[in-house]
């Protein structure tokens, strides 16, 4: 039998199954997988067992993250949503007190992530390009924490921008740096140097940066907020 304890992190779990331990969330759309994960059943609650390998949030919180800035009625602006696979997650985290605004702009992962959105009314989908966050504006209320994960050359860029046109002052950043998307040829360690120096020369301070390998080769997760009005 399956044995479920609270990770320190409010609203993930581990599972424990003979000597195989899993992250999970509480799933708040009971009955339903999003991407074929296991549904494990206990005292009444339905979790949903969370891979490492399909989700960057669960690989950083693996790797030891030590800041966990998305919690229960948690306000976040996802950038680079997919089908949702992660997404989904954060909805079972922040519950119904809290929203995903969830920026895609591939048609064709928007169709299964507006999908998602049925058995899941905290989540937003938005098909939009996350390098405009201007063109969204009208909809996105504020947020405390925009997560991105677009694999796009600027990254740093595009977290800023949005950060600065929804955030304010302590908000939060997450950012799934992947080295080869942003420059195939240089040093993976100067191209992440980059990024960061880009985030604090924008006034965000970095809390913390996690090498993801080897749940995802060459890419870095890294905290940061701000700790001045962004300007
Ligand atoms: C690595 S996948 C995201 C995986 C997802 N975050 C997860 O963990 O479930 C990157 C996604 O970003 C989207 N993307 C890339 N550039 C984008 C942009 N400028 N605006 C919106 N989405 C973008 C891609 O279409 C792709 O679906």
């Amino acid at each position: 039998m399956p044995s479920v304890t609270p990770h320190r992190f409010a609203g993930v779990f581990t599972v424990k199954d003979r000597e195989q331990e899993s992250l999970a969330t509480e799933s708040l759309a009971p009955g339903k997988t999003v991407y074929g994960e296991k549904l494990v059943s206990e005292g009444g609650h339905e979790y949903r067992l969370w891979s490492p390998r399909r989700s960057k949030l669960a690989a950083a919180i693996r790797k030891g993250l030590s800041e966990m800035p998305i919690r229960k009625g948690s306000r976040v602006l996802y950038l680079g949503a997919a089908s949702g696979t992660t997404v989904s997650h954060c909805s079972d985290i922040v519950g119904d007190q809290g929203v995903i605004y969830a920026v895609e702009f591939s048609q064709r992962s928007a169709r299964e992530l507006i999908g998602l959105t049925t058995s899941r009314k905290n989540v937003i989908p938005i098909v939009e390009d996350a390098r405009h966050p201007t063109r969204y504006a009208p909809i996105v209320g504020p947020v405390e924490i925009v997560y991105q994960d677009v694999a796009q050359p600027n990254q740093a860029e595009i977290l800023y921008e949005n950060m600065k046109t929804f955030c304010s002052f302590g908000a939060w950043g997450m950012l799934a740096i992947k080295a080869r998307s942003i420059d195939s040829a240089s040093d993976i360690n100067k191209i992440y140097t980059r990024e960061l120096r880009t985030l604090e020369e924008h006034g965000l301070e970095i809390v913390e940066s996690i090498d993801l390998s080897p749940l995802e080769k060459d890419h870095r997760f890294i905290v940061c907020r701000a700790t001045e009005e962004l300007t």
